[in-house]
Parts: structure tokens; C-alpha cells; sequence
């Protein structure tokens, strides 16, 4: 058997869309550039990389949780740089009138149209990536405000409020999930760059001078989340932002990438935020943001290490890697290929799908009762549509890890038969020990 990793993002936005895990926004009006709506399967899919994310860092003792508003005060951006610095810089084609980042469209140096080509390209311009919009019924310029383009600022001007509500000691985090926007210039591949996204963000406050520390720290703990998830290791690597990649906050920053079917792309961020934002909202908030520490009788202003991913980034990356496609011949000389998404248990919208063989009234009964208890643990499938084979490819191309079916002798023997995702092997099962069964399989089988 020959085994196939995804070769291009086409194959997968075909899979999303017919399966019902991304549809593109406003479709029956032709679709808004860049916008995209999960559907059934998908919406399950990315709760799950949150929930992952959000275990992952606000099961530990020294990290709480926040959600904060996507609208904030105005001066939140003029303090933290985005006024001023949140811009890209934006140039026109002259000859076909295409508009694009300058920096993504460096051909041996040289400024080159990505869409005819040409060389005859206008000076560049700062182009701001924040949303603007009004609050309030009076659209002028006093009543501005900004959709949020990182979560991180909802964190820092709560900083006081958290650290003081939930008694925490720094050094500790504030995880936070939650829509940003950007008027991004060149959105595209998908999923991977849109102008509305989620990201999952966390600020870790710490004492000045371990900031580096952390930074190692933290650099290392991202690394590993991603080996809990199953990705192949080797399609992560790091990369040191040089002094002019920097954003205007950081002072060190890591990203993890991964090779995409479009080539090695940021995937998360790992920034030695220093101690600017906090500084910069003291400043021009006047409300002092300083942390007490009891131990040593000091007073300081932390310094921040933050893990910054996007939601939708990670949920393509680990579909990209899950995806896989197992080609083998069968006795009559064709090709038979099996589609597969070996998402670990975990991410998989279904973890079960409960068969009936038949569509006799018996069986659908006892497989509807068996769904019925399974879904009180799991989020359970239930087809009874088509072959047994073409059902179980059903559920391989969409990662359920496990397949249930009752059959005629289930009514006499009281067991089903077991069928696992990635073995294709089947175990035969008492449906009294199903539940014991299936909850070993999903936490250690995989
Ligand atoms: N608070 C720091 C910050 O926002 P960033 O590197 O600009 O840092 C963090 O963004 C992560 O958010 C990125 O690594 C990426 O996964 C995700 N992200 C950023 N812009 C995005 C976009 N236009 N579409 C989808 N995801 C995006």
C-alpha cells in the first residue's frame, strides 16, 4: 500500500466543503473574498482546537482565562502602536492596476507584479490594517472605533483587574480566545489568511530580567503542544525574527512554522513583549499598572512573554497534516484509494458513529438506543445510509476514530462489532463494556 500526504490546498478545500467543514461566507451571492463559515463538522472541529488550546494552557495553575470585548476604548490602539505602526506597505501596479504588499513581491530584489508581471510599480504607501467603524449613531471622527487586530490588548488593560480578582502571583497568564480582524492586503490560501480570524492568545507576566528565561521556556512548550497533537514533527520548524521582521512591541520573537501544500508559513508566535504595553497604557491611561511584589517589598512593571496562534491557521494546519490518502490495488487490478483524516481523537468532530447493517426496524432501534447512551460521552454520528464499506470510507474521510455497527446477531448476542479509523481492524464487543471500551481506545490508541 502506497500512502499519499497532501499534495495541494485544493483537495482539501474540496474535502471542507463537501463534507461540511468550511463553506465560503455568502456563497449564493458569490462568496466574500477571504470570509469563510464552518460548517456542521467544521464548527465541532474548531471548537475542538480551541478546547485543546484552552486546556492546554488554563489547566495549569499559574494561567486564568478572559474574554474580552472586540470594541475598545480607541486610545487602547493609539497607546499600544497600532495607529501609528499597524501598516503595511502597500504598492499599485501601474500597467494592470493590481494592488499588493511590497515586501510580498520581491523578485530577485526587485519589485515585481505578482499578477502580469511588470516592473512599473508605484512608490509605496502606509496602508493601516485596523477595521474602523462608529459606535454610536453619529458617523463622525470623535465616534471611531476599531475592531480589535489582537486579542493581547483586552488582556493588558485588565491586567490589574485579573491579577487582583483571581489572587494571582506573577509569575502567571491570561489566555484569551477570540475574533480579530485585518484589513489584510493579500488575504488568501483558504483558511490560512483571512480578515476576520481567531486567535488564541496568551500573556505570560513575569519579573524583568527572567523574561529570557520564559522566553525558552515558553518557545519549548509551544513546540511540544504540537507533538500532543500528533503533527508530524518534521513539518515544524522554528524561525528567529531578524531586527527589521520584528513588530514595534517585541524585543525577541520565535515562529513556529509549518510546511504547508503552499510552502514553510508562520503558524504561531512567541514574543518577548518586554515591558511596552504595560508602559504604554500606565502612560496614557495614568492609572498605575505596576505589580507588588509581598516577597521582596518591590514594585515593577512586568515584562510579558506571549504565545500568540490563530485558531483557524492551526485548525488548517492540523487538517493539512492529518490528511492522508492510502492507495492500494485491488484483486481486479484497479486502484482503490482511501481518503483519511487521522485526526487524534481529541480534534475529530465525531468520535463515534454508531451503523445499524440494516435498515430493519430491530436494528435501527437497538443502534438508535446505543447512539442515544454513546452521546451522553461523545459527539456520535448515526448513518444508516448506503453500503457498510462506502458508510465506513464516509467516516474515515471525515476522522471518526471509531465505527460502531449492530448487526443481526447483535440482537442475540448482545455485542457489536468495533472498526478503528487507521487499522481498519474490527473487535468484537459486549455492548455492556462499549462505554469502558471506547473511552480506553480514544485516550490510548491513538
Ligand atoms: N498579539 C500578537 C499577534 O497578534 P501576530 O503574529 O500578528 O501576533 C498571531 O498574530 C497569530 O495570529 C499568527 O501566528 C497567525 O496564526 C494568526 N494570524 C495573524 N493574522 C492572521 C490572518 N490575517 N488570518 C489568519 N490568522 C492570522
Amino acid at each position: 500500500m502506497k500512502v499519499n500526504r497532501l499534495k495541494d490546498l485544493q483537495t482539501l478545500v474540496s474535502l471542507c466543503k463537501r463534507r461540511g467543514f468550511v463553506f465560503q461566507s455568502s456563497e449564493i451571492y458569490g462568496g466574500l473574498n477571504s470570509c469563510w463559515d464552518y460548517g456542521p463538522l467544521g464548527s465541532q472541529y474548531k471548537l475542538n482546537v480551541k478546547m485543546a488550546w484552552w486546556k492546554a494552557m488554563t489547566r495549569r495553575s499559574d494561567i486564568v482565562g478572559l474574554d474580552a470585548s472586540i470594541l475598545m476604548h480607541p486610545q487602547v490602539w493609539k497607546s499600544s502602536g497600532h495607529v501609528d505602526g499597524f501598516s503595511d506597505p502597500l504598492v499599485d501596479c501601474k500597467k494592470c492596476r493590481s494592488r499588493f504588499r511590497e515586501d510580498q513581491a520581491l523578485k530577485n530584489g526587485v519589485v515585481t507584479c505578482p499578477n502580469c508581471g511588470s516592473t512599473d510599480i508605484t512608490e509605496a504607501r502606509s496602508f493601516n490594517l485596523m477595521f474602523k467603524t462608529h459606535m454610536g449613531p453619529v458617523e463622525d471622527e470623535g465616534a471611531v472605533v476599531y475592531l480589535r487586530p489582537e486579542t493581547a490588548q483586552g488582556i493588558y488593560v485588565n491586567f490589574e483587574n485579573v491579577a487582583t480578582s483571581a489572587r494571582k502571583k506573577i509569575p502567571f497568564g491570561i489566555a484569551q480566545i477570540g475574533k480579530s480582524f485585518r484589513n489584510e492586503i493579500t488575504p488568501g490560501n483558504f483558511i490560512f489568511r483571512t480578515r476576520e480570524f481567531e486567535q488564541m492568545e496568551m500573556q505570560f507576566f513575569v519579573k524583568p530580567g527572567t523574561d529570557e528565561e520564559w522566553f525558552e521556556t515558553w518557545k519549548e512548550t509551544r513546540w511540544s503542544y504540537y507533538k500532543t497533537l500528533g503533527v508530524d514533527m518534521d513539518k515544524l520548524r522554528f524561525h528567529q525574527h531578524g531586527e527589521n521582521e520584528l513588530a514595534h512591541y517585541a524585543k525577541a520573537a520565535f515562529d513556529i512554522e509549518y510546511e504547508f501544500p503552499f510552502g514553510w508559513q508562520e503558524l504561531e508566535g512567541i514574543h518577548n513583549r518586554s515591558d511596552f504595553d504595560l508602559t504604554q497604557h500606565q502612560k496614557f491611561s495614568g492609572k498605575k499598572l505596576e505589580y507588588f511584589d509581598e516577597a521582596n517589598k518591590e514594585r515593577f512593571l512586568p515584562f510579558v512573554v506571549e504565545t500568540a496562534a490563530g485558531c483557524d491557521r492551526m485548525a488548517l494546519a492540523l487538517l493539512c497534516d492529518a490528511y492522508r490518502e492510502e492507495v492500494s490495488t485491488l484483486d481486479n487490478g484497479k486502484e482503490d484509494v482511501r481518503v483519511v483524516l487521522g485526526l487524534k481523537p481529541v480534534l475529530a468532530p465525531y468520535k463515534v458513529a454508531v451503523l445499524p447493517l440494516s435498515k430493519k426496524p430491530q436494528l435501527q432501534d437497538l443502534a438508535n438506543t446505543l447512539r442515544e447512551g454513546l452521546s451522553e460521552e461523545w459527539n456520535v454520528d448515526y448513518d444508516d445510509a448506503a453500503s457498510i464499506g462506502k458508510r465506513y470510507r464516509r467516516q474515515d474521510e471525515i476522522g471518526t476514530p471509531l465505527c460502531v455497527t449492530v448487526d443481526f446477531d447483535s440482537l442475540e448476542d448482545n455485542c457489536v462489532t468495533i472498526r478503528h479509523r487507521d487499522s481498519m481492524n474490527q473487535d468484537r464487543i459486549a455492548m455492556d463494556q462499549l462505554k469502558n471500551y471506547i473511552f480506553d481506545q480514544l485516550n490510548t490508541a491513538f
